[in-house]
């Protein structure tokens, strides 16, 4: 199958989307930073509906990674997400650090609002690298749209005020986390796993399903605290968040309105392996 082109450079990258744009194509984006599995895949085929063009970004983006986390451990296996993108996309955007933030560099995007809570408090800095990155991704390669996973469900929300707050001329597509068979949302940090870790994290989405339900029945801060102790007794911890927000605003929330949806958010570290999921109630 066709292997996609691979550019190191934003010039490169804007020449061949001119192209593509003077002949009347539409363009879609999928950020990522590579080690890509199906469910990375599963948002290229969702780009591909959207768009005769799809760019897919991989750049391991130092600004979005604390000094403690995991950066310079971070897979890179270009060779084999090339092959992965064989027939699925057009273009592999894989900028240098150099090239994304040369000398000199100092410009920061933030988002306040959903920045805030959660991912925000465990993660300081965190999304402030997220947004300036995907800023400039979606001004360098000026998609129609750009796809993001619910998996990391913050993070979407972050990149659609800011989309929205900036007026960038794009839409924000949505998809669906991708999961295994066993409802545990694809990651690739799921390989750091030991077996009897993959068969607990199994059981993360199964009860978040089962607390969505308990929470239409009973008050919220009961519901989240006997979540709390469910989890750590199958050995999660320590349990950064469980919690209930607006969908949009990632506000937390106390008590549920009915008619108006809320997701409820997780974030466990189990082993080294910090486990995130959310779900719609
Ligand atoms: P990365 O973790 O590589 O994820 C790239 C995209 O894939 C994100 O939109 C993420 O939500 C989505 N994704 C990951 N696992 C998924 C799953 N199981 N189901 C559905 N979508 C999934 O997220 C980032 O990179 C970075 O923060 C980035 C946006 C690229 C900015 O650097």
């Amino acid at each position: 199958m066709h292997l996609p082109e691979t550019v190191q450079k934003i010039a490169e990258l804007r020449a061949r989307v001119a192209g593509w744009r003077a002949a009347g194509e539409r363009v879609a984006l999928v950020p990522t930073m590579g080690a890509l599995h199906e469910g990375h895949l599963a948002l290229v085929r969702a780009g591909r509906e959207r768009a005769e063009r799809i760019v897919v970004s991989i750049f391991v983006n130092p600004k979005q990674f604390a000094p403690s986390e995991d950066f310079a451990a971070y897979p890179r296996v270009a060779d084999k997400d090339r092959a992965a993108l064989a027939g699925l996309a057009d273009l592999i955007f894989a900028p240098s650090v150099a090239e994304m933030y040369p000398p000199g560099f100092t410009t920061e995007v933030t988002v306040a609002g959903p920045s805030i809570a959660f991912e925000g408090e465990a993660r300081p800095g965190h999304f402030a690298g997220v947004a300036t990155v995907v800023a400039k991704l979606l001004i360098q390669c000026a998609p129609d749209v750009a796809v993001f996973g619910e998996k990391d469900w913050q993070q979407l929300q972050v990149v659609t005020r800011m989309a929205r707050d900036l007026d960038l001329p794009v839409e924000i597509l949505p998809h669906p986390t991708v999961r295994d068979a066993h409802g545990l949302a694809l990651s690739s940090r799921n390989a750091y796993l030991s077996d009897s870790q993959l068969a607990t994290a199994r059981k993360l989405n199964g009860i978040l399903s089962r607390l969505g339900g308990e929470l239409r029945l009973r008050p919220v801060p009961e519901v989240l605290a006997e979540g709390r102790a469910e989890l750590e007794k199958l050995g999660f911890g320590p349990i950064d968040y469980l919690a209930v927000a607006g969908p949009e605003t990632l506000a937390p929330i106390n008590a549920l309105v009915p008619g108006r949806p809320v997701r409820l958010l997780v974030a466990a570290r189990l082993g080294s392996v910090r486990l995130l999921d959310n779900i719609a109630v």
